[in-house]
């Protein structure tokens, strides 16, 4: 598959079929991914592959807390989480006590468990340099470290015709993961990877022009157009 179309066809899949991924595909895909770019070079990432029937029930109770806290900001209106007044997050927006012990359906965080592949990525926080530490607003530059490899992976498996989605939603659950992973606490609990055989291929993505969020010099100077 050629670059172009793997890039503008890398969408969310959510759905897989029940056909099992080999490890030596999931490595394959690592193996790529490892490619990706780090602050510094550091690779701070860490991948622990969740294979066990006990260990996937568990994460998927967190996560479907964790969704609940997610839909009931969705359901008032707001974004999940968001750094309200711009800057940096006050604290929680709703309820989130009532919230994690309210039932929303949905699929795919009620069958989390029996996802093909699964991945927990995390990273070591000493590995990250973050140039915005100490701005007063919501810190935005160790993600970077991060997130490239973990969409290296996304990448990866489109191109061979796998299909999956990056979550964050249980990372709001991340020392209930650490507890039952064994993770060290200089880490911490960037994203946990659903991969699979897609149950339908991904199609066309829903995403704004070019125009729409590049300008020349100023936030509001001219549309940048080729
Ligand atoms: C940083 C990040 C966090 C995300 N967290 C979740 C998540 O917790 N659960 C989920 O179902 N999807 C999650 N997603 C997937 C997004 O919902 C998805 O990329 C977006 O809606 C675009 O979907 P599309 O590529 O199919 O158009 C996340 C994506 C990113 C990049």
């Amino acid at each position: 598959m050629q670059f172009d179309e793997v890039v503008t066809t890398t969408g969310a899949v959510r759905e897989f079929e029940a056909r099992p991924v080999p490890d030596s595909q999931v490595y394959e895909l690592l193996d790529l991914a490892r490619f990706a770019p780090s602050g510094g070079n550091r690779q701070g990432w860490r991948v622990v592959v969740v294979k066990g029937t006990e260990l996937r029930i568990r994460l998927r109770e967190l996560y479907v807390e964790a969704w609940a806290e997610y839909m009931a900001h969705v359901e008032a209106g707001l974004v999940p989480f968001a750094p309200l007044n711009g800057r940096r997050w006050t604290g929680p927006a709703v309820d989130l006590d009532a919230a994690a012990k309210r039932r929303y359906e949905y699929p795919f965080s009620d069958h989390l468990d029996e996802v093909p592949v699964m991945l927990a990525v995390f990273v070591k926080l000493g590995s990250l340099a973050v140039l915005d530490n100490g701005l007063d607003r919501q810190s935005i530059v160790g993600g970077g470290s991060i997130y490239p490899f973990v969409h290296n992976i996304m990448l990866a498996a489109r191109s061979r015709g796998l299909g999956g989605v990056m979550t964050t939603a249980i990372c709001r659950r991340e020392p209930q993961v650490a507890a039952l992973m064994g993770m060290p606490e200089e880490y911490a609990l960037a994203s946990l990877v659903a991969l699979g055989w897609p149950k339908r291929t991904p199609s066309r993505l829903r995403r704004d022009p070019v125009e729409k969020f590049t300008t020349v010099d100023t936030f509001e100077g001219d549309p940048f157009r080729p």
